[in-house]
């Protein structure tokens, strides 16, 4: 059962090309907007991308087909057409299905079905007043288990992989305070790393900092505690919070491959080599069983499940990553340092076109889909936010994604509010394409 929708289209020139595009596709918005009605702002608002012709398209809070029942959104025939919906239903913060809920094998509960998911939101395409298309918005936890017939054969290296920036720079919710202002630079993320990971993000990227105990509480100092997952300069939450986060995933699904990015150390870290055995050490005492040998050969999906490896941990310092025989060197992350959406797309297009980097012995990189605010912006721009720059990009970047000479070509795509694009679906598609015809030229 091949997850594909394929069609033929013309894009960009290139004829014929497949593509991976679904007639409907659901998204989340990144904004958070502040109502008269509502004490806390309202955010995570579903919007429907639509790629062929519809009648009439409207959301439900369960599967439409086969019953009678109410639409909770109808899309104004007027919208249709513009082929992108910004509707006003939030998603919410629901319940994962299946036992994919971080706390849902604590307390005993049910265990873990593998495979893609439906959340409450559906969307349904009618023509001639039927529904000739539904789809709903899902989490994928198991991405990688579901697809290993097809995609087993990939090299790591040559996976395209949904990602996170600043994965842990998350927060949802809550009316921003003054202090939060701050904040509007800071999140990257409203999604929990669990969260990310059930959704099928596969690719996490950390700043680490670490903050030397008090004077006087070094009685109840766990040491561990000094470690902090940082926004450059700024100090967002504990890393042992996070880690647990990771571990408890590895351990509920059984074949899934995560890279855990430690790019930076960007607090108290510098010329301090003490403080990076120290936090050596604990990711050794941590995370060491579910590592994953670095090994600058080919490293195919296959081979690693033949492991018990599931965890890719890059040291962003390459002299400590040569100590550890499980620690991978740093990855290389481009970043275009672009303000503007359109300079962005140049700076990927010169990426995806730059056949040096599709070498795997270039080993891991991810190709960054941010703008960079500039100062001007920081200071002077009191609406603006990362979520109004992601929203800007990404809409965007599912676009160009689609296009098979991006998603043939790009490997790590770490996004900001991931759930405005459909990364993960896409990567899923591109995967299994692209192994089913490594198979076929090995078997021809
Ligand atoms: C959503 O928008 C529709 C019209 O487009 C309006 O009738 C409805 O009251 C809105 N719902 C909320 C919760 O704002
Ligand atoms: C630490 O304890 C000493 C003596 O008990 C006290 O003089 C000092 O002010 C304390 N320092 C802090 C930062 O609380
Ligand atoms: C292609 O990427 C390599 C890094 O692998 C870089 O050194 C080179 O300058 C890039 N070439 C172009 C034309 O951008």
């Amino acid at each position: 059962m091949l997850p594909l929708f394929l069609l033929f289209v013309v894009s960009d020139g290139f004829a014929s090309e497949v593509s991976t595009v679904q007639p409907l596709i659901l998204t989340v918005s990144s904004l958070s907007r502040e109502t008269v009605s509502s004490v806390v702002p309202v955010d995570r608002e579903v919007q429907i991308h639509v790629h062929e012709e519809f009648d009439r398209i409207a959301l439900y809070d369960s599967n439409p087909q086969g019953q009678t029942r109410e639409p909770i959104y109808v899309v104004p025939a007027e919208h249709i057409e513009t082929g992108f919906i910004e509707t006003n239903v939030s998603l919410g913060n629901p319940e994962f299905p299946q036992g994919w809920s971080l706390n849902s094998q604590a307390d005993g509960g049910e265990r873990a079905v593998p495979g893609e998911h439906c959340l409450p939101v559906w969307v349904a395409g009618f023509r001639d007043k039927k529904i000739v298309y539904t789809d709903c918005l899902k989490i994928h936890p198991t991405w990688m288990q579901d697809n290993k017939l097809f995609i087993g054969n990939l090299d790591v290296r040559s996976l395209l992989i949904p990602g996170t920036h600043n994965s842990g720079c998350y927060k949802r919710g809550d009316k921003l305070s003054l202090r939060d202002t701050i904040g509007r630079y800071i999140l990257t993320q409203d999604q929990s790393v669990w969260n990310q990971l059930v959704y099928g993000i596969r690719y996490l990227d950390f700043r680490i900092g670490y903050y030397p105990p008090k004077e006087n509480t070094s009685i109840t100092d766990d040491h561990e505690s000094r470690f902090w997952i940082n926004h450059d300069l700024i100090k967002v939450r504990p890393f042992a919070s996070v880690l647990g986060q990771i571990k408890k995933f590895i351990e509920r699904s059984t074949n899934e491959v995560v890279i855990m990015d430690l790019h930076r150390f960007p607090i108290g870290f510098n010329m301090r080599e003490e403080r990076h055995t120290a936090f050596v050490s604990y990711l050794e005492r941590e995370l060491k069983e579910y590592a994953i040998p670095f090994t600058p050969s080919t490293l195919t999906l296959d081979k690693i499940w033949t492991t018990p490896g599931r965890l890719i941990i890059s040291y962003g310092e390459n002299s400590i990553a040569q100590t550890k025989d499980w620690l991978w060197p740093p990855i290389k992350q481009l970043w275009g340092n672009k303000g503007t959406v359109q300079d962005l797309e140049e700076f990927i297009s010169k990426i995806v076109a730059n056949d040096s980097l599709q070498s795997t012995d270039k080993g891991l990189w991810a190709a960054m889909a941010q703008l960079t605010p500039g100062p001007l912006e920081l200071l002077f721009n009191p609406k603006g936010s990362l979520r109004e720059m992601a929203h800007k990009v990404n809409p965007n970047l599912m676009r160009w994604c689609q296009r098979s000479h991006w998603w043939r070509k790009l490997r790590i795509v770490p996004t900001d509010f991931f759930m405005e694009t459909d990364i993960v679906n896409l990567a899923i598609n591109a995967n299994v394409i692209k192994g089913h015809q490594d198979t076929r030229y090995e078997t021809d």
